[in-house]
Formats: C-alpha cells, structure tokens, sequence
C-alpha cells in the first residue's frame, strides 16, 4: 500500500486523478493539498470540496498557496487556451458544498506528515509545484523521507503556453527548479506522455455504461474538456493529463522511460518555464528525473474504468 500526498488544482484532469486514486485500493491517500494554478486557490480549493462532496470522498483537504513563489501570478484563465472554464471546472453541476477544508496550511500539513511518517510517502503534484517547493525550502530534511515525487508537468517536445513551456511548470518555475534541484527521485509525466492520454469518443462512452457518480461526473467533466481542447490546440480528444501519475503507481509497467538530467529554465525569455531534458545523455549531469515517453493507452483507460465501477 503507497501512502500518498495528493496536491492538485482541479481542473477537469485533476478530478480524474482524485477519482482514481480514492478508488484504488493499493494507494492511501492521507491528504489532498491544494494549490493556486488552474484557477485562483479560491476555486481551486472550492473545486476540490465539490468533487469529495459529490462522491463522498473523506480525505482531509488542505488549502495551499495562492501565490507562486517568485514569479507573478500565472493561471490558466489568464494563458491563452484556458481549456478549464471560469471556474477552473465548468461543465458538470454540483449540488451544496459540503465538505469543509482542515484549519491547517497545506505546506504545514506536508511536512509534519512527511517528518512523522514511519514509512516514506510518495508525493504526487498535478499541479504548479509551490506547495511542494515551499516546503522544500521550509524544511529541507522532509527530502529524506519522501518515496519519490510524480509530477505532471513538463514536455521534452512542445509546451502548451509557450512553444517551450507546459502550464504547470510556467505557472511557478522557481518552485519547480526548487523540486527538480532538490536530489529527490522524480517521475515526469510531460506533455509528450500525456498527449497520448486522450479520452477518446469510445473511452467515454465506455466509462459513461459504468452509470454511477463518478462515471457520470467524468462523462460530464469530458463534454466540455473535448470542446476546449479541440477550439485551443485542435485535438479531436482531449488529453487527461493528470491521472497517468496515479496509474504509474498503480501499473509503471504500462509506461516507458528515459532516465536523465532534467532542469528547469528559469530565463525570462522564450524558454522560461522550460523543462531542459537530456534525453539522449549528451552531458554527464546526474539523472534526476524519470521522464515517461510511452503509455499503453488501453491499460490505463481500462484502470481508469475499472476504478471508477467501484464508486
Ligand atoms: C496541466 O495544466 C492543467 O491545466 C492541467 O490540469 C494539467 O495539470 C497540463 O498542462
Ligand atoms: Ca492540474
């Protein structure tokens, strides 16, 4: 069983890997913290509450930073395919909120979890790395008992804000340089990964014959994250990012990889925000990261479906 700290900004894509990692049985979810990304965190936060309330998910949520750690505020809204809506989840309707957030600050909340945990805890981020960078520089010893970190974020190839950058990363380059240059174990779920992640016509239409909660939100989360997509980037299906970082822990045997060098760009030009990734090895620089290249599409939509028949 991996025990895990969830930090998310949903999101359309986020939603789906709250869902799949509430339903798996293998991973324990301790907290879902919350970051400013997608949306202001006052969304952000709301969204969260929105999807535990409607599918009755009892983890504690934390609220997080509202503000990247340097850089001035960057959210989805504001970049120029804002693929999320104005709430950061428009599309399905929600009933009362009902589901309150802990007192606790998110990066509080990280860390006491991280310096008293008798085993070591996977961090997963699915979204801008603040929360996580700041506790990295508030309590750098919390490194020795993290598993390993899963971030989606990144691209080797193409960005989707900028031709280099990926919104995640953009959103708070100097947190995630902070991540990237802490020695931790990172797993890098890029955009060339989860470009093949696409929730096809026939992937929904089988999730929606599930026809429970959770089945019924994602149908719904889709209907409007098909048409965003496809008016922005033109895909005929939109990539769901989020979730290939709980099905690596679930199955990594479904994804492929290139161990090397990844740094962040932190040059205030056209590459700021860039994930600078030694694909073929051509320094000596350590291999931080594990950058994910290849996912079997079949075997993570049929985790995604079979996770959601247990809603
Ligand atoms: C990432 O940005 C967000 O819009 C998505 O939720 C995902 O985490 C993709 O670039
Ligand atoms: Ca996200």
């Amino acid at each position: 069983m991996k025990k895990i700290i969830l930090d998310v900004d949903p999101g359309h894509d986020d939603a789906v890997a709250i869902i799949l990692a509430e339903a798996e049985e293998n991973i324990d979810v301790l907290g879902i913290t919350v970051v400013s990304g997608n949306n202001s965190l006052e969304n952000t936060l709301n969204n969260t509450l929105k999807i535990c309330t409607h599918l009755k998910i009892d983890t504690p949520v934390y609220s997080g930073m509202d503000m990247p750690m340097v850089r001035d505020r960057f959210l989805s809204t504001e970049s120029i395919g804002n693929v999320h809506g104005e709430t950061g989840l428009d599309g399905p309707v929600f009933g009362e909120i009902t589901k309150k957030p802990e007192d606790t600050h998110a990066v509080n909340y990280i860390i006491d979890t991280i310096k008293n945990s008798k085993e070591k805890i996977t961090v997963v981020a699915t979204g801008p790395l603040s929360n996580i960078g700041m506790s990295l520089r508030l309590e750098p010893k919390i490194i020795e008992n993290i598993e390993e970190i899963v971030i989606m974020g990144g691209a080797y190839g193409t960005g989707n804000v900028t031709p280099s950058a990926e919104f995640n990363i953009i959103a708070d380059p100097e947190a995630a340089h902070v991540v990237f240059s802490s020695g931790l174990p990172i797993v890098m779920m890029g955009l060339d990964l989860t470009r093949q992640a696409k929730a096809t016509k026939e992937v929904v239409d089988k999730i929606g014959t599930v026809g429970n909660k959770a089945s019924k939100l994602i149908v719904d989360l889709m209907e409007f994250f098909t048409k965003t997509q496809k008016d922005f980037f033109g895909w005929e299906a939109p990539p769901v990012h989020d979730p290939t970082t709980i099905a690596y822990l679930i199955d990594p045997s479904m994804f492929e990889f290139v161990e090397c060098n990844v740094q962040i760009s932190l040059e205030h030009g056209m590459t700021y925000g860039r994930t600078v990734c030694d694909m073929h090895h051509a320094t000596e620089l350590p291999r931080n990261t594990k950058v994910a290249t290849k996912i079997d599409f079949d075997k993570f939509w049929n985790l995604v479906y079979e996770n959601v028949k247990k809603y």
